[in-house]
């Protein structure tokens, strides 16, 4: 089906935004996953316009910057001086003289219109074939928008800006959204007929339904459903009650496609994320930009995931992650850092104050607690111990550790790359690993322990602990001489080197 009239859509974006006090144009403030104005580029998408063109002033340099990486089609317009929405879009449709059929205006500060309502609109137009058609709200509270004036049949007759409005019209709740598809050839007559004769001595954009309308031309108004989608960005309050508005309507979308959110209220998902059938998100999570949570993996409470991606059944618990990609049935956390190429195949786990940046964990790999890993190849079902550190920087260059498939590293020890530990290798813990540890050997480096018999009484008489040992030394009943092992588990014990045991402990 072709479209029956070409379409040009121009976005309006030079505005200071002088109430967000802000150095960031408004338009650039970010909105779960989009910039103000990315959202509005959005709702015009279905538009399949021939030329989408971005009125730009304020903050210009930093607004084309944007739109080179986040809408490369979009032809920015220079509008040195902002002299009103109507020279706005005067100055676009100079830059392209070619542009017939249809043109749809968008103020860029309207992030919550829905692409349906835009197209709605359009459609209204075309089929009307109309000069000029608006995007009319009724709003509880209309102050300091536009009003849309109709005459008494009903008709409309004219858009008064609040501050040139007549007591009689200010009572008037139906407003100008700022939104219009114009007949662009009509839009061109009358662009050059506006006058600054305003309290702003601005041209109005609006003035072009008046002037239209006394030409005798059909102009149309094209309610929307739900207000809330016309709401406009003044301030960061506004800016504030939008995110939460955008935030509900994310929420439910998920809701109703099979998510369970277990805390909307405190669940705050990017428009750009994607979530599968099952997923749980428990409270205080955050789920930004090309996030991607799958099939009933559980996901919080109190995580924050920045493009990265969880797998099918895994589970991410209080953590931070940017850039990572988490393997089905995978476990993080609690308090994980993942950073950005942190792949944790499926079935692993990186657990407490673990921190974990451009590596791979192997499917089923454990590096269960206080351990930084990166630059690592771990392989599958490696067992990583306790505060163990990949000392990958060397103060100039970063190196890469090996560490093969099932093998074990005992707790607190350092891998100092570039290095390796082969396949089902042993490093003893409290090592600190140079040299590359062959598949199946041991690797050791610790000095052998020496006990100085005494020494606390000795030494130190009259603390506790000298009455402890005190009291050990002579048997006394209900208290053991053994240190509580804890989760600990003992390693390899073979004794190497002379040293009491070269074994080691891991934990699990
Ligand atoms: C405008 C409408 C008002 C409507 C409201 C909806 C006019 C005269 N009034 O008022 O009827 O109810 O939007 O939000 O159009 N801009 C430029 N160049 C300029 C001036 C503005 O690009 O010279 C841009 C701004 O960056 C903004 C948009 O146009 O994105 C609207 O401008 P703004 O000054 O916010 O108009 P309002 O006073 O809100
Ligand atoms: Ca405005």
């Amino acid at each position: 089906m072709s479209e029956p009239y070409p379409r040009t859509v121009v976005v309006l974006a030079a505005g200071e935004g002088k109430r967000m006090k802000s150095a960031l144009p408004k338009v650039l403030h970010p909105l779960l996953g989009r910039t103000l104005l990315g959202h509005v580029l959005n709702a015009a998408q279905p538009l399949s316009a021939e030329r989408t063109m971005v009125v730009v002033g304020h903050g210009a340099d930093q607004v084309r910057a944007h739109l080179a990486e986040a809408a490369p089609d979009a032809v920015p317009v220079l509008q040195a001086e902002q002299l009103g929405t109507g020279h706005a879009v005067r100055i676009a449709l100079e830059a392209a003289p070619e542009a017939s059929g249809t043109v749809v205006v968008l103020n860029g500060d309207v992030p919550l219109l829905r692409p349906e309502t835009v197209a709605g609109l359009v459609a209204a137009h075309e089929s009307e074939r109309a000069a000029a058609t608006v995007l009319a709200a009724e709003v509880p509270d209309p102050t300091g928008l536009g009003r849309i004036v109709r005459d008494a049949d009903g008709r409309l007759e004219q858009i008064v800006e609040q501050r040139d409005a007549t007591a009689a019209q200010l009572a008037v709740r139906e407003i100008n959204a700022g939104i219009y598809a114009f007949d662009a050839g009509r839009l061109r007559d009358v662009l050059g007929k506006l006058s600054t004769d305003n309290d702003q001595g601005e041209e109005y954009l609006t003035d072009v339904f008046r002037l239209l309308v006394s030409a005798g031309e059909p102009v149309g108004v094209h309610l929307a459903v739900d207000h809330a989608e016309t709401l406009g960005c003044n301030d960061r309050v506004e800016l504030a009650a939008l995110r939460r508005l955008l935030r509900d309507r994310v929420n439910e979308r998920w809701m109703r496609t099979g998510v369970s959110l277990l805390d909307p209220e405190t669940t705050w998902i990017d428009v750009t994320v994607a979530l599968d059938r099952d997923a749980v998100v428990d409270q205080n999570t955050q789920l930004r930009g090309g996030s991607v949570v799958g099939a009933g993996a559980v996901v919080g409470p109190d995580v924050t995931l920045i493009d990265t991606v969880v797998g099918p059944g895994a589970t991410v618990l209080r953590s931070h992650a940017v850039g990572a990609e988490v393997g089905a049935g995978a476990s993080v956390g609690p308090y994980a850092y993942l950073r950005p190429a942190a792949r944790l195949a499926e079935k692993s786990k990186v657990g407490t104050f673990v921190e974990v940046k451009n590596s791979e964990v192997g499917p089923g790999a454990k590096v269960p607690h206080l351990s930084y890993v990166g630059d690592a190849t771990i392989g599958a079902r490696a067992n990583i111990g306790a505060a163990t550190i990949f000392v990958n920087y060397d103060g100039v260059n970063k190196h890469r550790t090996v560490v093969g498939e099932a093998a074990f590293v005992g707790c607190d020890t350092s891998l100092i790359a570039p290095v390796e530990v082969g396949a089902g290798a042993y490093v003893a813990a409290g090592s600190a690993i140079s040299k590359d540890v062959p598949p199946g050997a041991l690797g050791v480096t610790r000095a052998p322990q020496r006990n100085v018999e005494d020494w606390v009484t000795r030494r130190r008489s009259g603390t506790t602990s000298a009455a402890a040992a005190e009291r050990a030394l002579q048997g006394a009943p209900g208290v053991t001489s053994a240190a509580s092992e804890g989760e600990a588990i003992h390693g390899a014990a073979e004794s190497v080197g002379g040293a009491p045991r070269a074994g080691d402990t891991a934990t699990e």
